[in-house]
């Protein structure tokens, strides 16, 4: 077996190129293998929001931490990936507005509102009028909406892009059109001794000996052979959709959020329209039914959207762990490392995962990792 790279990361979407860009800047020898184009997973479809007050769920106490975290270190990580690739990603917190339009959504508002009063968070209760007064294109049917000031929203595309050339500035390679189809183990199984990857010409699989390996194959994560079954992890795809539209005559200044849908505005004229939510396995393809249910919520929320024209639809797929939680550091197989499974929020879990990533790697620290070992789905029941 042929040994090349220290570390070999499988899957080079945001957070397979983030981890990479944080050890190749420790000085590893780094190599990502990317069974397609390297930034084209799930991440390149997302609208780059980084909201985890507006996000925070009931009952994700552990989730939430680290989300809030993960923001806390993001003008730092911009910072740094500005320093080393050259790309200065558009970033900005224009606060989202959550809106109701009906009693059903004014009962579901009253509980987001009370939870985030409850954390501190410093949302603040607007009268349909007010909310109208911030966001002049909202629809003058919208009865009440929360305010939280605090959230961000980045052009993710920017950001891959950035990220691939950081990390290729610091040393790191990338094999693309390289599939890892087998994580091989030595020692009885207790540690890893390499990877098989699938030449896509030739059919002809090869063997490379790593040290260690970080499995950042997204929603793809639980197809690579040669984990033991337990520790396999229990990830599912969840596809997304987007609508990108030209909307030049509908600029609005804040993340709207209302039932069924979110409006994400960009600095270039585009509003993003999203997002659906579909199990249907690994297929990718624009479901109409979608388009149609995305256009109505968007329409109803905010009228002016009739005057804006399509310009791509965005398809991903979301890596969902049974929980919604992501998987992340070490597994009991010596070396190899998991950052996976970060469903809806890849883009603002990007720099914890990254730098905690690559500090347990380099340290053995995996403190702050705990709560998102594989081992959690070890004593729980399947679904
Ligand atoms: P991906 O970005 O999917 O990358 C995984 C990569 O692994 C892919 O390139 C794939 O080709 C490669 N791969 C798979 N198998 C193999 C293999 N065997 N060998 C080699 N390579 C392999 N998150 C937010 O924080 N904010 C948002 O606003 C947001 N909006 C979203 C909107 C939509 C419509 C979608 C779909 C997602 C959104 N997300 C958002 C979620 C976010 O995009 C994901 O959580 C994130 O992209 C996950 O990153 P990843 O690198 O794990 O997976
Ligand atoms: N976080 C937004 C989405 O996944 O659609």
């Amino acid at each position: 077996m042929k040994s090349i790279t220290d570390i070999a990361i499988i899957g080079g979407g945001v957070i397979g190129l983030a981890t990479g860009w944080q050890l190749a800047r420790s000085g590893k020898k780094v190599t990502i293998f990317e069974k397609e184009e390297a930034g084209h997973g799930a991440g390149w479809a997302s609208a780059g929001m980084l909201a985890p007050q507006t996000e925070a769920g009931y009952d994700q106490k552990e989730l939430l931490e680290l989300s809030l975290e993960s923001l806390k270190k993001y003008p730092e990580f911009l910072k740094r990936l500005e320093e080393d690739s050259g790309i200065k990603v558009e970033a900005e917190k224009t606060g989202s507005l959550i809106c109701a339009l009906n009693r059903d959504d004014l009962e579901r508002l009253q509980r987001f509102y009370d939870f985030r009063h409850q954390l501190e968070f410093p949302v603040q209760w607007l009268k349909g009028s007010e909310a109208v007064e911030k966001e002049p294109f909202l629809s003058p049917k919208v009865t009440a909406a929360v305010f939280v000031p605090d959230d961000w929203h980045l052009d993710s595309r920017m950001f891959i892009t950035a990220l691939k050339t950081a990390f290729t500035n610091k040393g790191g390679v990338i094999q693309e059109h390289a599939p890892v189809t087998e994580i091989l183990l030595e020692n009885k199984g207790r540690k890893i001794s390499g990877i098989k990857i699938l030449n896509q010409k030739t059919e002809n699989e090869k063997e490379i000996q790593v040290d260690s390996i970080v499995l950042a194959a997204g929603a793809w994560s639980s197809q690579i052979k040669g984990i033991p079954e337990d520790f396999i992890p229990p990830i599912r795809p969840v596809k997304g959709m987007i609508l990108n539209l030209k909307a030049e005559s509908c600029q609005l200044t804040h993340v709207i959020r209302a039932a069924g849908v979110y409006l994400v505005p960009k600095r270039n004229g585009r509003l993003l329209v999203g997002a659906t939510s579909e199990e249907k396995g690994y297929n990718l393809s624009a479901n109409i039914g979608g388009i149609k249910d995305l256009l109505q919520n968007a329409f109803d929320i905010v009228p002016g959207i009739t005057e804006t024209s399509l310009e791509e639809i965005q398809l991903g797929l979301r890596p969902a762990n049974r929980d919604h939680s992501p998987v992340l550091g070490p597994s009991p197989i010596q070396g190899l490392y998991y950052a996976a499974g970060h469903y809806r929020h890849g883009i603002l879990l990007t720099p914890i995962t990254a730098l905690e990533v690559c500090h347990s790697i380099l340290t053995g620290d995996t403190e702050k990792l705990k709560p998102f070992s594989i081992t959690r789905f070890l004593s729980s029941v399947s679904t």
